[in-house]
């Protein structure tokens, strides 16, 4: 494998984690974000995100930061990796990868030899040849590539360093043997498509994983009506190779940056193309009704909810990060407040975050958030299996089994 001079354009965890992913592996890389806030804190070797192997790394890793466009001339793969927020409508928002491709045609205008603009930021099929490629026809001898990321929040270097496939989408072979070469001793199986194929891979991956949630959700909530523990039928399930025993966890369902965006993203282009994404559609619904759920479950035990404290254990949108986007503890908390219910509530990591949001519920430790009325569990982490429920009505969205001790216990799914 030749040794490769690399930039990395956005530095948000997918750019950190290709920009320290690539240094590790030996080639020169630049990793350039116009925000000289993050550039400041990433020179001084500060830690950006609750990515500990990432921010270990970062701090180790040989790499440049620079919030300036001008030395990705002396590269000769650049990797944009800009988010694409959802907007109101489900659809994604290109700015900030239309903003990088701009400012990155720009500077290569200069450039003489061959350069690769490699896109890595999650965008809908067809994007990258009608929206992308166009900022670089015309400059120079410059191709274009797509390669989507599959990283998980809090193991995001870790799925970089060993991925289970890398995907190549390429506008015309040679550019996608420049990535084959970058990829070579990842010893990853790749696939090698179009631009498009590789675009609908990383959305398809996404909404088969939500789809998969939502699909176990619905036989849970059937499993709870005829006194079924869904744990079990997912475990049945999940013996069969075919079907595998992956994100078959029942409960109050998925949140996050991705999967709620993505699934969205993919209904909305549906849309644009006249064809309706009925299940994409019932996914998404099925995980919106879960916290309704969980509140009609509470109102069984406490059916006026005005004037009651009810806790929350967890905050987070899965263990071990502090990120609350698309937490169902938000819709939760949102409900609660609807009905009149005081809410106290407790994460180990994500409490500052969810602060900024709601400012006005308390906020404590377990043993006094086990105090309230009732009590919603929420995120799994590994700390609320070893709380002393016995005191409390407790229901459940996650399948915490020290928590069936407890006075009352309901599970969600079971
Ligand atoms: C996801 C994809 O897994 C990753 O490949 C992609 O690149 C980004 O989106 P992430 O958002 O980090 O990663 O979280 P993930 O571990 O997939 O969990 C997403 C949500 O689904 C969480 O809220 C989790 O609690 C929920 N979930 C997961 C379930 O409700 N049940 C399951 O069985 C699995």
């Amino acid at each position: 494998m030749q040794n490769r001079k690399v930039s990395v354009i956005g530095l948000g965890i997918v750019g950190l984690t290709t920009a320290v992913g690539f240094a590790l592996k030996g080639h020169k890389v630049i990793g350039v974000d116009v925000d000289d806030e993050k550039v400041a804190k990433l020179s001084k070797k500060e830690c950006l995100f609750f990515e500990s192997a990432l921010c270990e790394k970062a701090k180790t890793a040989d790499f440049q930061v620079t919030n300036d466009y001008e030395p990705i001339l002396d590269t000769d793969i650049s990797f944009i990796c800009g988010g694409t927020p959802a907007n109101s409508n489900g659809s994604i928002d290109l700015r900030y990868v239309q903003g990088s491709a701009g400012r990155l045609a720009d500077v290569l205008k200069e450039k003489r030899k061959e350069h690769l603009v490699v896109v890595r930021s999650t965008v809908v099929p067809g994007t990258t040849e009608a929206v992308i490629s166009p900022f670089f026809n015309g400059v120079g001898n410059i191709g274009v590539c797509v390669n989507p990321e599959f990283l998980r929040e809090g193991r995001a270097l870790e799925d970089f360093m060993a991925p289970n496939r890398i995907i190549i989408g390429e506008s015309e072979s040679k550019w996608g043997d420049v990535l084959v070469n970058l990829y070579e001793d990842f010893g990853s199986q790749i696939l090698r498509t179009t631009m498009s194929t590789a675009e609908m891979i990383k959305y398809a991956s996404n909404a088969f994983l939500a789809t998969k949630i939502s699909f176990i959700n619905e036989i849970g909530n059937m499993c709870k009506r005829l006194n079924i523990d869904v744990h079990d039928v997912s475990k049945g399930m999940g013996y069969d190779d075919r079907i595998g025993a992956k994100f078959l966890n029942a409960g109050i369902g998925f949140g996050g940056y991705c999967l709620p965006k993505d699934v969205a993203a993919l209904m909305k282009q549906a849309e644009i193309i006249g064809y309706e994404a009925g299940m994409l559609k019932r996914v998404l619904e099925i995980n919106d009704e879960q916290p309704l759920r969980m509140l009609e479950l509470l109102k069984k035990h406490i059916p006026v909810l005005s004037g009651k404290t009810i806790g929350i254990l967890g905050l987070s949108f899965k263990p071990d990060t502090d990120d609350i986007r698309e937490s169902r503890a938000t819709l939760m908390v949102e409900a609660l407040l609807k009905e009149g219910a005081q809410v106290r509530a407790y994460d180990p990591k994500a409490m500052a975050n969810f602060k900024r949001l709601y400012p006005n519920i308390e906020y404590g430790i377990p043993q006094k958030v086990l105090e309230s009325d009732a009590v919603l569990i929420i995120t799994e982490w590994d700390e609320f299996r070893n709380l002393d429920y016995k005191n409390s009505i407790v229901i459940d969205g996650r399948r915490i089994d020290k928590a069936r001790e407890a006075l009352i216990y309901e599970g969600l799914c079971w």
